[in-house]
Order: structure tokens, then C-alpha cells, then sequence
């Protein structure tokens, strides 16, 4: 797969892979993975599969924590990282070597995963979160992650953000597609939470989740586990497994903020007015309704 170097109007430029226009991260670039990727759709899944779907930066790596230890029913820090249940950067061997019940995760569209998911109605947990937060979030991941050789600023950002020259596209896209398949398969087992949700009271979506995987947990569990997967403590733990030499400065950032709200440190009010006009249009046959502070 060609690598793509997306410029700016600042003329800052992102690496990124083009998969026959639809760009996808650079970590992919091993030999036999374009084969991989395409063959994704026939891999075979499980019943008990679960898949966490979202576009960047929407908390994956938290509700990554939190399913793995709901469905191994243990209040343990997970001893990996959940790129090693990513879909689209792991092999097909990969995949079937992963034991059950398996926690996998992706950011690519459903076209692009096994069809025997769906057709199994494996349980899918999706999360969305401010696209305006995402934005911000974003932005530090590509500057501090070596593979995107990033050279922009933030005055330019919001522009190739909102245009979708990042990659897996753009956050309206992802949105309205999951939209749309809820409201088309509305008996398909999928829970939907959001970042902010689970910042406002994570027990109360730890729960829901539980529920929803039809796991039978005591409070006491639920609660270790709301509070083994705070970001305080996931920071400290989990960055301990990040390959230090993928990040900028050898800093692994995955664990930044945390926060909600955070975009109105970033923005100006030009970028937000403008951020406020592409939405409207974007979104405008859209019931999604983000919430941008708590
Ligand atoms: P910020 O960059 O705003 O801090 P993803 O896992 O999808 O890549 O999302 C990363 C974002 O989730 C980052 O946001 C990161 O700090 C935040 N995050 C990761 N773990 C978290 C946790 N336990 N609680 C709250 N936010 C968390």
C-alpha cells in the first residue's frame, strides 16, 4: 500500500497508508499486511467475540481495560496493551490464536471486518466522544508518534481534521455510519456510551456494560474494576508497556488529559465558529448529540 505525506495549508505535513483512498495508519507497513487487510472480511469470528468500535481517540484504550477485565472477571490490570487486539494492525494467525473469549478492538469501518461478526451478531461496544475534544487529542497523537513524521501546527489542524486528511478519516463519517447502522439493525446486540458519559459516572457505565455483556458481577467487582481503569492509575501502569521508542522525546502520550473539555484550551473562536458551521452541515440529518463540557 502507498504511503501518502498529507500536507497542510500550512504546508505541515502526516504519513499516513492509502487503502484505495481510505487512509489508515503507517504501523501496518510490514510486508504481507495489505494481503491481511483485505482478506479481514473473511476471517472467521467467535460468538463470544466482543469488538470494541470507535473512531481515534475516544477512549478505546479505557474501555479496552474495562471489557477485558469484566470478561475475564478479574479486577486486574490487563499485562498487555490492547494494540495487541487491534484488528486492523494484527495477522489472520494472530487473530485465531487469541483466546476466548477474545476483546478486540478496531477504528476501521464494518466493511472492512469479518462479515462473519456480524452475521454471528457479536456483541459490539461503541463509544463516541466530542469531536471537538477528539480533535485536540488527535493532534497531540500525531505529533508525538514518530510514524506520522508530523510536521504541522495546531492554527492548520482543525482544517485537516475537519476535511478528514487524517487517518481513518473524518469523525462525521465513522459518526453517521454507526448511526446508521443502529437505527438500520436496531435488534443488533450494540451498546452505545460515550466518553463523557463514562467521565461522569464510570461506575454507572462499567455496570451498564456488564449488563449488557450479560455477566453476572457483584458491585464490589464493578467497582474495582471503575477504579483500577481510572486515568490516574491506568497512566502510571499502562505506560510502562508502551514501546518508548515510538514517541517523540522517548514520552509514550497515550495517557494525556483525560478530561472533557479540554478543545477550549485549543481553540480560537474562529477555529470553533468554523468547527460549528462544517458540523452543522455535516451532521444536519444527525440525532447525535455530543456533549462538549460536563
Ligand atoms: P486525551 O488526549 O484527551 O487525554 P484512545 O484510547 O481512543 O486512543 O483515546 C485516547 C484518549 O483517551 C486520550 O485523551 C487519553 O488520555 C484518554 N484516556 C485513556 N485512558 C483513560 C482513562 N482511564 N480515563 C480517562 N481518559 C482516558
Amino acid at each position: 500500500m502507498p504511503v501518502k505525506n498529507l500536507m497542510d495549508n500550512g504546508g505541515g505535513g502526516l504519513k499516513v497508508t492509502d487503502l484505495d483512498g481510505y487512509y489508515l495508519p503507517t504501523f501496518n507497513q510490514f510486508k504481507t499486511h495489505e494481503e491481511e487487510l483485505r482478506s479481514m472480511p473473511d476471517w472467521m469470528a467467535r460468538d463470544d467475540d466482543v469488538m470494541i468500535c470507535t473512531y481515534p481517540k475516544s477512549g478505546t484504550h479505557w474501555l479496552w481495560e474495562i471489557v477485558s477485565m469484566l470478561v475475564k472477571k478479574k479486577a486486574e490490570m490487563i499485562g498487555t496493551v490492547k494494540e495487541t487486539a487491534m484488528m486492523e494492525i494484527m495477522s489472520k494467525q494472530t487473530h485465531d490464536n487469541i483466546p476466548s473469549p477474545r476483546v478486540l478492538n478496531s477504528h476501521v469501518y464494518f466493511e472492512y471486518l469479518p462479515k462473519d461478526f456480524a452475521k454471528r451478531k457479536c456483541k459490539i461496544v461503541y463509544a463516541m466522544r466530542n469531536p471537538k475534544d477528539v480533535a485536540v487529542s488527535f493532534f497531540n497523537h500525531h505529533s508525538k508518534l514518530l510514524e506520522y513524521e508530523f510536521s504541522g501546527t495546531w492554527e492548520h489542524y482543525v482544517d485537516r481534521y475537519l476535511k478528514g486528511d487524517v487517518d481513518y478519516g473524518t469523525w462525521f463519517d465513522y459518526t453517521l455510519k454507526l448511526e446508521k447502522f443502529m437505527a438500520d439493525n436496531p435488534d443488533y446486540p450494540i451498546i452505545a456510551t460515550t466518553f463523557e458519559d463514562m467521565k461522569e459516572d464510570t461506575l454507572r457505565e462499567v455496570t451498564r456494560i456488564a449488563k449488557f455483556l450479560e455477566l453476572d458481577c457483584d458491585q464490589a467487582f464493578l467497582q474495582e474494576v471503575t477504579d483500577l481503569c481510572h486515568f490516574d492509575r491506568m497512566k502510571k501502569e499502562k505506560s510502562n508497556l508502551a514501546k518508548v521508542d515510538s514517541w517523540k522525546d522517548g514520552q509514550p502520550g497515550m495517557y494525556r488529559k483525560g478530561d472533557v473539555g479540554d478543545w477550549k484550551n485549543w481553540f480560537t473562536v474562529a477555529q470553533n465558529e468554523c468547527f460549528d458551521r462544517v458540523y452543522q452541515e455535516k451532521m444536519k440529518d444527525s440525532k447525535v448529540q455530543p456533549r462538549y463540557t460536563l
